[in-house]
């Protein structure tokens, strides 16, 4: 059992704070579903205002439900798809204020209003998978959040099935 005690009145400060406690759960764990699932249920229980925090990996092009808290969700998007879809796609984070506003949204829970996706890649560029964060509230996510998060998957991207090291040049 771990106990992170993760109340910080700023936001810089709740995420730097986030990044250090994922990466102290994940270290030394080479198993990415360990991993996710336990980033998951970190962030889910340290971010107020979230009703659904978890993984898309990338499985041979689509992406398939990994560890999550929150409803039950759709299990396979395809790339371009909604706003995970189009995190995969475009290997840019998504950062929705209104779901209901964004083309193709795919509303697994129907209590969702914002939502922020960061994709994972490996040193050598390869989608891995993406981190969705969705709120009951509209524009929840702000330019703070979405660097916070950004940082935290670059830090542990290695550890979230993404590739640790670039490919051999040559
Ligand atoms: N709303 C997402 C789908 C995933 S669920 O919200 C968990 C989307 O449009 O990408």
């Amino acid at each position: 059992m771990h106990d992170f005690r993760i109340d910080a009145a700023d936001k810089a400060r709740l995420w730097a704070e986030l990044i250090e406690a994922a990466d102290a759960l994940t270290a030394g764990e080479p198993d990415a579903i360990a991993n996710m699932a336990n980033v998951a249920a970190l962030l889910f229980e340290a971010l107020p205002d979230v009703n659904w925090v978890g993984f898309y990996r990338n499985v041979g092009g689509e992406l398939v439900l990994g560890p999550f808290q929150g409803r039950a969700a759709c299990i396979r998007i395809p790339f371009g798809k909604g706003v995970c879809g189009a995190a995969a796609a475009s290997l840019a984070p998504q950062r929705v204020d209104d779901v209901d506003a964004f083309p193709g949204h795919i509303a697994c829970d129907s209590a969702s209003r914002s939502e922020l996706v960061v994709p994972i890649l490996g040193q050598d560029g390869a989608l891995a998978g993406v981190l969705d964060l969705d709120s009951p509230s509209p524009a929840r996510f702000d330019q703070e959040d979405e660097a916070g998060c950004v940082k935290l998957i670059q830090r542990l991207a290695g550890r979230l099935g993404a590739m640790a090291k670039a490919p051999p040049q040559g």
